[in-house]
């Protein structure tokens, strides 16, 4: 297995450019599978993760291949309508097939994602909404099998924003017969992106962005043709990282409007942040104040840019509490930190951090994606060495995230373990 290393200390300066969003790309390679055509998907970032959903693609008979940063599905012979345990297992994210398949193929047959480092993440909400709109959902040996002539488009309210849940039924629904209408929807950026991209196949989708959208169903569907949005989550960890060092980086690709909690918070903790060609450059203070944050879904405080923030305020002058109201589970950064030399104390589902001058250095831990990420960034503010294990968790997120850092100064390196 392999490791990176930092030795910390060094103020980060220059220009980064933020990767194509992981979270945006994965849906969106799913809903090739809607249209009996060959689909184009441009500016995707080489990860782990999306690794995965293209083999997870092959195993349903579609023919994908990688031209460069873009990559092309032939769905037009779907032979499989089943995502295996192993493939789900190693990303959740397999779920989104789902929605395709049933619209599709009108029978799926999914393995139940099962818990994860950061919480239960149960997929009620999803086959709930399939239910609403017609399916026959039944669970056997750990699978979901869906079924379902024709979808009947229908209302459907989540009892709580899911990011995958509006995705799923978005494409589900656009194939359904009727009108759809999904309350108390996502509203993140990746969810607007994929309402788009379904809209250029010609879907009929009205309000994504917002908590209620409104799909008539059609027919068929056209191939897609789209670039993949930047990053906002990259973009952010680099934001933190110019912060965190008391550097001065230009990160090429932040769209400000997918970032104004986080940027908010920055600003507040003594951050300078502003608009420049087509980015956000970001100048560190020597020293940082405290700042208190809730997560919440889109647009209030990204979950995942918890853990990177509170890499933050371990260094800043003042106490910070942070407190996650998405996940049950999404403090385990906290002991890798703490070896670090943080002072930081969990109560329940708040952090209460203790800002100190220096972290030092250690051998740490990696356990979840953004976690990971966490400890890279408290890493690079760290006096001597952090090597942080287990980075296969980074690399399901983080394109080449180490030599992106190294070409801002950060002495930082991957080597085998
Ligand atoms: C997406 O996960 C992201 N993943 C996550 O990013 C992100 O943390 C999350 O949204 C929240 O923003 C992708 O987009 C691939 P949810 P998702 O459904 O869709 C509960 C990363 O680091 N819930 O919005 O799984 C759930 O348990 C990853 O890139 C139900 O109870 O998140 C959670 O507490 C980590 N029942 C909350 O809702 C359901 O049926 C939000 O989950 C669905 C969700």
């Amino acid at each position: 297995m392999e490791k990176i290393v930092i030795k910390g200390g060094e103020r980060l300066s220059g220009e980064i450019q933020v990767s194509g969003a992981k979270n945006s790309a994965l849906p969106l390679l799913f809903a090739t599978l809607l249209a009996d055509g060959v689909s184009t998907i441009c500016n995707v970032p080489h990860l782990r993760d999306i690794n995965t959903a293209v083999k997870l693609l092959r195993e349903l008979g579609a023919e994908v291949s990688h031209e460069g940063d873009c990559i092309r599905v032939d769905a037009r012979k779907i032979q499989s309508i089943e995502a295996s345990y192993d493939l789900v297992k190693t990303m959740r994210a397999s779920v989104l097939v789902l929605g395709p398949l049933l619209a599709r193929c009108g029978h799926a047959r999914v393995s139940l994602p099962g818990g994860c480092a950061i919480g239960a993440r149960p997929i009620n909400l999803h086959l709930k909404g399939f239910e609403a709109l017609g399916a026959k959902i039944q669970l056997d040996h750990g699978y979901v099998e869906a079924t379902a002539d024709r979808l009947q488009g229908a209302k459907v309210y989540f009892d709580m924003p899911t990011v995958g849940g509006t995705e799923n039924l978005l494409m589900a629904a656009a194939l359904a017969e009727g009108e759809t209408v999904l309350e108390n929807a996502a509203r993140e950026p990746e969810i607007v992106q994929l309402a788009d991209a379904l809209n250029s196949m010609g879907a009929k989708i009205e309000g994504a962005g917002t908590a209620i959208i409104h799909i008539q169903g059609v027919q068929s569907l056209k191939p897609l043709s789209c670039a993949v949005i930047p990053d906002r989550i990259e973009a952010g960890t680099f934001m933190i990282a110019a912060a965190i060092t008391a550097g001065n980086v230009l990160v090429r690709g932040a769209i400000e409007e997918h970032q104004e909690a986080l940027i908010s918070k920055m600003i507040e903790a003594g951050v300078s942040i502003q608009k420049e060609d087509d980015g956000l450059r970001v100048i560190g203070p020597e020293r940082l104040s405290p700042v208190d944050i809730r997560t919440s879904v889109f647009p209030g405080f990204p979950t995942d840019m918890q853990a990177q923030f509170m890499a933050l305020m371990t260094r800043a002058d003042g106490t910070s509490k942070i407190s996650e109201t998405v996940f049950e589970n999404r403090f385990m950064h906290v002991c890798e930190l703490q070896r670090m030399g943080a002072d930081i104390q969990i109560d329940g589902h708040s952090a209460i951090i203790r800002g100190i001058r220096e972290m030092t250095g250690a051998p740490v831990m990696a356990t979840d994606l953004r976690a990971s990420a966490s400890l890279i960034l408290a890493g690079l503010a760290s006096g001597n060495t952090t090597e942080v294990a287990r980075i296969y968790h980074l690399d399901r997120g983080y394109e080449k995230i180490e030599k992106k850092l190294a070409a801002l100064g950060a002495r930082i390196w991957r080597e085998q373990e």
